[in-house]
């Protein structure tokens, strides 16, 4: 029996995926090469913006509809549209086998699929905290096991391995910014324990990961809800706050992990201590993805991020001062209700004086009940467009300026393969997180990490020449398909 995951949506999903994969691995199940080859097919779906929630849906369709030629085929939905749906689902993709939420999928996800096989369908899990029982519309609604450490913690295949890895270290998010989905869907913040955590690391570096992000929707909030770190962990550095001494602590008790990045942040999370474990950790990457959304501080009070512009290019300053050599990047969304060309402005001059390394620019997509649904979706959706085109400009010239930086010196790369543009070369990543174009060194292999002489570079890439060999890792990496992805909330 072979299976085949569809994965949209952010890091975390692309985790869930992973783990979801291992678990079926464990039980029998192979991964199937292409979709017409799978008897289950499995879609990890994002209902961040409306546009995510309409790929999955047109996916799922598509794959009920072929079960006219292929009346056993499983079909199963998870990650964030199975909480938001519900049982509804079922009536938006009739013949679905199943629908299981993202922290329930890890323990239910086999026996669900045994059972779709036996001719099961419209099963659904919702997650323990999950938001939906009551519509169960005559549905089978399964109790959810509570997942104690991980959605799919402990399990040991050892067929896939992967230079980079995620390991997810907060669950779910308090912040309830006006335009997100997510505590809705993800339910409130939960900090995993450190132990759980760096057991996980351990089990990612085993399989060969050298580079490893710490995942959570506002990672900066790890260990400050109903959590109290365990004492018998000292922190040599000093550290009293939660997140350093995590970092501290995995990279301690995990040294085969070259790189130990964490994301996404927010403003209020970069302390001094933060700062100083981001520069004294050696670990610890010089790379911060910290979503602004605005610049406008009429529309971040709207937004209710809990920062203004002055507040969110002091956090820049501090890292830029305390963490030599740092990337900044950033989520932007254009469009929000009531953004005038003043407010867009406004965004573009704080963009610019904080100087980042790449943005992901997001049209506003008004989500079921979130607060800025209620609102007029007033800016047209041409305007939109016209405003995410005037970012991207913006940052494509903000890309050259800070790649150019980079020409004449060296930086370490961790090498991930031939390039996809063209297989002669290869490509990998700075510590920056930048990718690095540079010609192959005989008996290179994945997983490598190589110091790169920068020669060129265009706003998303820097282009060199290989100096030397830092360190060896051999490793045969099957990444997991991964859809229309973006970062963290
Ligand atoms: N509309 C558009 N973009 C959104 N994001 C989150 N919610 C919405 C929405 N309703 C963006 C934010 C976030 C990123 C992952 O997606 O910029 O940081
Ligand atoms: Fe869910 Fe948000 Fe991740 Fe999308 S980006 S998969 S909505 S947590």
């Amino acid at each position: 029996m072979t299976f085949l995951i569809h994965t949209y949506g952010c890091q975390m999903n692309v985790r869930d995926s992973d783990l979801l994969a291992r678990r079926l691995r464990a039980a029998g199940f192979a991964e199937a090469a292409t979709e017409d080859e799978a008897d289950v097919v499995l879609v990890n779906s994002c209902s961040v913006r409306e546009k995510a929630e309409e790929k999955a849906i047109g996916k799922l369709g598509m794959l009920c509809a072929a079960r006219r030629d292929r009346p056993g085929l499983v079909v199963g939905l998870t990650g964030c549209m199975a909480n938001r749906l519900g049982p509804d689902v079922f009536g938006l993709v009739p013949g679905l086998s199943f629908s299981v939420g993202p922290r329930a999928a890890g323990p239910a996800v086999v026996s669900l699929v045994r059972r779709a096989l036996d001719g099961a369908k419209g099963m659904f899990v919702p997650d323990p905290d999950g938001h939906t029982v009551e519509r169960s519309n005559g549905h089978t609604v399964e109790q959810p096991d509570r997942p104690t450490v991980g959605p799919c913690d402990r399990v040991t295949a050892k067929d896939d391995t992967a230079v980079s890895s995620f390991v997810t270290i907060l669950y779910g998010c308090n912040q309830r910014c006006s335009y997100c989905i997510v505590p809705s869907v993800r339910g409130s913040e939960e900090s995993r324990d450190p132990r759980a955590i760096v057991a996980e690391v351990r089990e990612e570096a085993a399989r060969g990961a050298k580079d490893v992000c710490l995942l959570g929707q506002s990672v900066m909030r790890y260990g400050r809800m109903g959590f109290a770190w365990p004492e018998d962990i000292p922190s040599p550095m000093g550290f009293a706050e939660p997140l350093p001494r995590l970092l501290e602590f995995v990279a301690r008790e995990v040294p085969e992990v070259r790189r130990l990045r964490f994301t996404s942040g927010h403003p209020s999370g970069v302390t001094d201590e933060l700062v100083r474990a981001m520069r004294e950790i050696p670990a610890v990457c010089p790379h911060l993805h910290l979503p602004m959304q605005s610049g406008s501080d009429r529309i971040l009070r709207d937004m209710r991020r809990g920062y203004d512009s002055a507040r969110y290019l002091a956090a820049v300053r501090r890292l830029r001062e305390g963490v030599p050599d740092i990337a900044i990047t950033t989520d932007i969304i254009v469009g929000y209700p009531g953004e005038t060309e003043e407010d867009f402005e406004a965004t573009r001059a704080l963009m610019r004086k904080a100087r980042f390394d790449n943005s992901f620019i997001f049209k506003f997509s008004p989500r079921p009940g979130t607060p800025a649904a209620q609102m007029e979706d007033d800016v047209p959706a041409a305007e939109k467009e016209r405003r995410n085109q005037v970012l991207l400009a913006d940052q494509d010239d903000l890309g050259v300026a800070n790649n150019a930086l980079w020409i004449g010196r060296e930086v370490e790369v961790l090498a991930e393969g031939p390039s996809l543009r063209n297989a002669a070369r290869w490509s990998g990543r700075s510590g920056q997180n930048k990718i690095v174009i540079f010609d192959p060194p005989p008996g290179i292999e994945r997983g490598d990490l190589i110091r790169v002489e920068i020669g060129r570079a265009n706003p998303q890439t820097l282009f060199g020449e290989p100096r030397g060999a830092i360190g060896r890792n051999r490793l045969l990496h099957v990444p997991v398909p991964l859809v229309g992805s973006h970062n963290l909330c």
